[in-house]
């Protein structure tokens, strides 16, 4: 079976090269008659002959006639990520720019049946908009055909479990243990019945398929966050380039890989001491992280490196020159300290043991600052001019495992922690993808 990162990447390599290849070889998609309506006109025009030639001035209709082969598709316009399969996407496949993560309360009175019923319906409509294709019941159709990288993914919260099959609820499914030294954490960003999870290279999209997908949800459950963020926009970076957080720092050189098995061993299960909740299921962690812009800025570059143990330049270890050169933790300076401090950020969360690896596949936010009030890192008006911070999402096996033991060591001792604050946390169980005909969830029923 193809991965879906190799999907991604046929598909990607396909959008370049044949920029109309991918909607001529499958089934007619929403939005396809644009470029071959086109043609036919064009095909119309060349038959009229010279009358139509005359009309339009030959200069004019030159140009027409070598549009088709020169003019590429715009690269999002077909850009898909497959929906059905084994795993859902959304996880290890390359994150667009935009990321939208949406909690739901689930009604009180719902059962399993309407549960049944929301999980169908919510599947079947990403499936379509993934694809380009409008919802059954989508008002605005004429938004659905760029899908832009679009991902739906769904995450299970404890109730989805009492409701359905209390014996499958994974053992870690439930709040994080308090962090007193650092969190301050709000109701408003925290817990939740379901996650979506909507990707997206094109806002505009993923503004249409959130809106499809509550619609669909309305009268089974009611909004309780919504999270949105950003990375770089598409085309910006080199495919594959690690992203900066909003402090300027590399952020995600050392996370688990496709290439090297440890996607699959940390973030699936292969690993032999790593058994997923389901098979094709893993784990979401999501930590709203204020970051305080206004106190970071009067931390000088040495210190910000210090902070962390890599250099803002290229994010490579103090220790280093490039971006994945290994981090030496016991190099030592010439006073005998050690150039990354005890108190650094990656020495504080490096793995200490062959399962202690998660996937951090973050967006950063940064929300319009009320009358330039700013937000201090205990929450109340600061005179700066951000509310700025990162949504921070783990997605690993076993959260008790993996994610855990790395928290906590950072909840003691962490330099970072001087500029950042959690204020949200919610955990979720994702459950496996689903071929055609099934829905995200169906194991739970049966
Ligand atoms: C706003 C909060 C945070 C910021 C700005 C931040 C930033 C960074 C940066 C710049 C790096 C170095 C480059 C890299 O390998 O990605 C890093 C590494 C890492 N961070 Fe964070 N981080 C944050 C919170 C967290 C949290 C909450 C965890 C987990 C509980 C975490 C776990 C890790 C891990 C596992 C590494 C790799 C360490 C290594 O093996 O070198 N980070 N982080």
């Amino acid at each position: 079976m193809t991965s879906q990162p190799d999907q991604v990447k046929n598909q990607a390599a396909s959008d370049q090269t044949s920029p109309t290849s991918s909607r001529e070889g499958s089934q007619p998609q929403a939005g396809q008659g644009r470029g071959s309506g086109r043609r036919t006109f064009l095909a119309g025009l060349a038959g009229a002959g010279i009358g139509a030639a005359a009309t339009l001035g030959s200069q004019q209709l030159a140009q027409g006639l070598a549009a088709p082969e020169t003019e590429p598709e715009p690269p999002l316009a077909q850009a898909k990520i497959p929906f059905y399969g084994q795993r859902q996407a959304g996880i290890d496949t390359p994150p667009p720019a935009y990321g939208v993560f949406i909690a739901l309360t689930l009604n009180q009175d719902l059962e399993a049946e309407g549960l049944k019923r929301l999980l169908t319906l919510l599947t079947r409509d990403a499936a379509r908009l993934t694809q380009g294709q409008p919802s059954i019941t989508d008002q605005e159709p004429e938004l659905a055909p760029v899908p832009a990288q679009l991902t739906v993914t769904l995450g299970f919260g404890e109730k989805i479990f009492d409701l359905t099959d209390p014996a499958k609820k994974p053992s870690w499914l439930k709040p994080l243990p308090a962090f007193p030294q650092i969190d301050q954490l709000q109701d408003r960003w925290s817990g939740g019945d379901l996650l979506l999870q909507l990707c997206c290279q094109d806002r505009f999209t993923l503004a249409h398929a959130q809106r499809v997908l509550l619609k669909t949800a309305r009268s089974f459950a009611s909004v309780h966050w919504v999270q949105e963020g950003f990375r770089r926009a598409y085309g910006s970076e080199k495919t594959g380039q690690t992203m900066r957080n909003l402090f300027g720092q590399v952020d995600g050189t050392i996370n688990p890989s496709t290439e090297d098995g440890s996607m699959e061993s940390q973030v699936w299960g292969g690993h032999d001491k790593l058994t997923p909740w389901e098979e094709g299921g893993t784990s979401l962690v999501i930590r709203r992280i204020h970051m305080n812009l206004d106190t970071w800025d009067q931390a000088d570059r040495p210190a910000r490196e210090d902070a962390i143990g890599r250099k803002l330049s290229n994010g490579a270890p103090l220790t280093g020159q490039e971006e994945r050169d290994p981090a030496d933790l016991s190099a030592t300076n010439e006073l005998g300290f050690t150039v990354i401090a005890p108190y650094a950020h990656i020495r504080r969360a490096s793995a200490q043991g062959p399962t202690e690896q998660i996937l951090r596949r973050g967006y950063s936010y940064d929300l319009p600052v009320a009358a330039a009030g700013g937000f201090s890192n205990h929450g109340e008006s600061s005179g700066g001019v951000s509310n700025s911070g990162l949504i921070f999402c783990s997605y690993q096996t076993d959260p008790v495992q993996q994610f855990l033991p790395i928290q906590e060591r950072l909840a003691q001792l962490d330099m970072l922690n001087t500029w950042t604050v959690p204020i949200g946390s919610a955990v979720f169980a994702i459950p496996a993808g689903c071929q055609e005909g099934g829905f995200i969830g169906q194991s739970l029923f049966s």
